[in-house]
């Protein structure tokens, strides 16, 4: 167990059944926290809650989908009712759209990612961070990107670059209001992570009938530490996040990128 005073407290996790939010998942109960994962997706649900093997009464699955409110609602509901509080949300949720010119990106991929990515994680702030206020603690952690702070590493992905800028301002804005309720606020940002979303992103940067793989090589070539990322990687700086380890942090944006953004 790294961090001691993560043991029996309450994390909500939304996107949580697969990728980035399944890999935080498994390290808060490796230290002993009780889980809520959220996810549009109840079959990956059922998979993730078999590979995650939890102890009794330490995880909870909801289906949801962030970006309708009476699905947040619910979901923070459930969450209270089964477990009675909520100490850390991994606001997380966040799907990529399209690599497309801005001449060329339909409307409805921009609308869709920015609901899903901006008002999901809006909504979830909005209906989270009241639970914390009223007991004076919490940590929330909301996932951007390191496209979420220069826009040359979402090339083309003119939504989802749009999306994760929305969601740094949003971070830093939210922990101002949040630091006299004593709530923490910050957001990190992931770097070329090995999930579905970013092999998803790899074959869309690749020209049609290209190789794929070659697109990856030369992804992965470009981070200085040379390999992508693993969600465990990123799940590491979200336990320091959530723990009282970071108790005079808010506000703050943390890469975990290999060093690609330096
Ligand atoms: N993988 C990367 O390289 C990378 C890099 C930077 C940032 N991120 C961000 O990390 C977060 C997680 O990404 P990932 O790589 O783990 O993706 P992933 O696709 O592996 O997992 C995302 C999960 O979110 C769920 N989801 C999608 N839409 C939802 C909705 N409307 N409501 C509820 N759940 C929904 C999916 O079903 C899936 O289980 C995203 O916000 C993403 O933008 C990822």
């Amino acid at each position: 167990m790294t961090y001691p005073d993560l043991e029996d407290k309450v994390v909500l996790i939304t996107g949580g059944a697969a990728g980035i939010g399944a890999g935080a998942a498994r390290a808060f109960l490796g230290e002993g926290a009780r889980v809520a994962i959220v996810d549009i997706s109840e079959e990956a649900l059922g998979k993730a809650e078999a590979e995650l093997a939890a102890p009794d009464g330490h995880l909870i699955t909801i289906v949801a989908d962030v970006s309708n409110e009476d699905d947040v609602k619910r979901y923070v509901d459930t969450t209270l009712g089964a477990f009675g509080t909520i100490d850390v949300f991994f606001n997380n949720a966040g799907i990529p759209g399209r690599v497309a010119p801005v001449v060329d990106l339909d409307t409805a991929v921009f609308d869709r990612v920015l609901a899903i990515n901006v008002r999901g994680a809006f909504l979830g702030l909005k209906h989270v961070l009241p639970v914390m206020y009223a007991k004076r603690s919490g940590s929330v952690i909301n996932t951007s990107s390191i496209a979420g702070l220069a826009s040359g590493i979402g090339l083309g992905a003119t939504a989802y670059v749009s999306s994760k800028f929305a969601i740094t301002g949003m971070t830093r804005l939210v922990a101002m209001e949040s630091a006299a309720h004593h709530v923490r606020v910050n957001s990190v940002h992931p770097g070329m992570t090995n999930t579905a979303l970013f092999h998803s992103t790899a074959v869309m940067m690749t020209d049609e009938g290209g190789d794929v793989d070659a697109t990856r090589r030369a992804m992965e070539s470009s981070i200085p530490l040379g390999r992508f990322g693993e969600t465990a990687d990123v799940a590491n700086m979200v336990l320091f996040l959530a723990s009282d380890a970071s108790s005079f942090v808010t506000g703050s944006q943390f890469r975990v990128d290999g060093g690609q953004l330096t």
